[in-house]
């Protein structure tokens, strides 16, 4: 890859990332919460999201009592997915990169239902089931 792609890939996923909004407070700067945020907590094994702090079905979330983000999102047929960004080969963290999700630690490549499309992770991401409730998801995630 020479200079010019390798630049154009970065620009793509920086865009990419600043296109998928981080919802939720982190738990060691409950004091600090980003314009927008929303603290959340896993109560009786269910993660409450307000369909609101969501950018068009979709977004990132953390919240205590999870060990990993979320990647929530909104499916054309109208059905949300939560998706656990930690991935299976050896536990690295997975990000979103334009419409796939990647792993930084050995590159593996998931699609947006959490397929595995590249290896060396053989299996796709976990996934919590999502109900909607209103203007809330509950995410059922023990
Ligand atoms: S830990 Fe993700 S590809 Fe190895």
């Amino acid at each position: 890859m020479d200079r010019r792609h390798f630049l154009l890939a970065g620009c793509k996923a920086c865009a990419a990332l600043a296109a998928v909004p981080a919802i939720a407070s982190l738990e060691s700067c409950s004091t600090a919460k980003a314009a927008g945020s929303t603290a959340l907590a896993v109560e009786n094994g269910v993660l409450s999201i307000p369909v609101a702090s969501l950018s068009n079905g979709v977004g990132l979330v953390s919240a205590k009592g999870l060990d990993n983000k979320l990647y929530i999102s909104k499916g054309t047929d109208g059905t949300y997915k939560a998706l656990v960004l930690h991935c299976p080969h050896k536990g690295g963290p997975v990000k979103p990169s334009g419409d796939t999700l990647v792993c930084s630690w050995h590159g593996s490549i998931f699609d947006m239902d959490g397929k595995v499309t590249k290896g060396p992770s053989q299996q796709g991401l976990k996934t919590y089931p999502v109900e909607v409730a209103g203007d809330v998801l509950k995410v059922r995630v023990a």
